[in-house]
């Protein structure tokens, strides 16, 4: 049993829903500037130098970088949290999706260099697989709710 001081308690099962709610509207960002990225590299003339002015390429790294760092951080710290609570983890579908995205995640993340480098098929796969960590994560905000309903109702 790991001890956890007493003012902890009662908010410690409610850390990583607030963070992945917030990941989910990240990860909504990262969607509209890679659309941005699409857009400035296929714009000619006054459109290309407008969008130009975005900087999509750089933000959107920048946020895909931050996404990928939380998303790992917040999957263990929902696993070490359930431990705590339940000195167990749950084999169901919020962990198993959840470690699924995780993986998903990092996989869509190394193609970054291979993108960079102009190689189209890395972009299709990034985006195949970022539309796949996008559905899933949907999923996981009604079962990861679900079980929000369940530790209230538990009290
Ligand atoms: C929900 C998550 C994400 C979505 C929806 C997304 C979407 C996209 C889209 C649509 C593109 C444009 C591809 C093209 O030019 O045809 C792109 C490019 C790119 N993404 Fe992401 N992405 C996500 C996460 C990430 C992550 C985690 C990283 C890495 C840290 C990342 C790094 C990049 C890079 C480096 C490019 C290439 C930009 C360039 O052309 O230089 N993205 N992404
Ligand atoms: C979007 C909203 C989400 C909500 C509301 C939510 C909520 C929760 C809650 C309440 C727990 C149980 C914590 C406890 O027992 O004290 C949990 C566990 C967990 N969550 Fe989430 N979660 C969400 C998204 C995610 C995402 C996106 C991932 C991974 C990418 C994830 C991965 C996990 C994992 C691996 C566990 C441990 C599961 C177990 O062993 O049963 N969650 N989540």
């Amino acid at each position: 049993m790991i001890a956890v001081p007493d003012w902890l308690k009662p908010v410690l099962p409610f850390f990583h829903p607030v963070l992945m709610w917030l990941l989910l509207a990240l990860s909504l960002y990262a969607l509209y500037t890679g659309i941005q990225v699409i857009r400035t590299r296929t714009a000619k003339g006054e459109e290309k130098s407008r969008l130009l002015k975005g900087k999509f390429r750089e933000v959107h790294f920048q946020v895909g970088a931050l996404l990928l760092v939380l998303m790992v951080w917040g999957t263990l710290g929902g696993m070490a949290v359930t431990y705590i609570n339940n000195q167990k983890l749950f084999l169901g579908p919020h962990l198993l999706v959840g470690l699924s995205m995780t993986g998903l995640i990092a996989f869509s993340a190394s193609l970054a260099p291979l993108m960079q480098q102009g190689k189209d098929w890395a972009r299709a796969l990034h985006i195949t697989i970022n539309g796949l960590v996008l559905g899933l994560f949907g999923w996981q905000a009604v079962t990861g709710m679900q079980i929000v309903q369940k530790i209230l109702t538990q009290g």
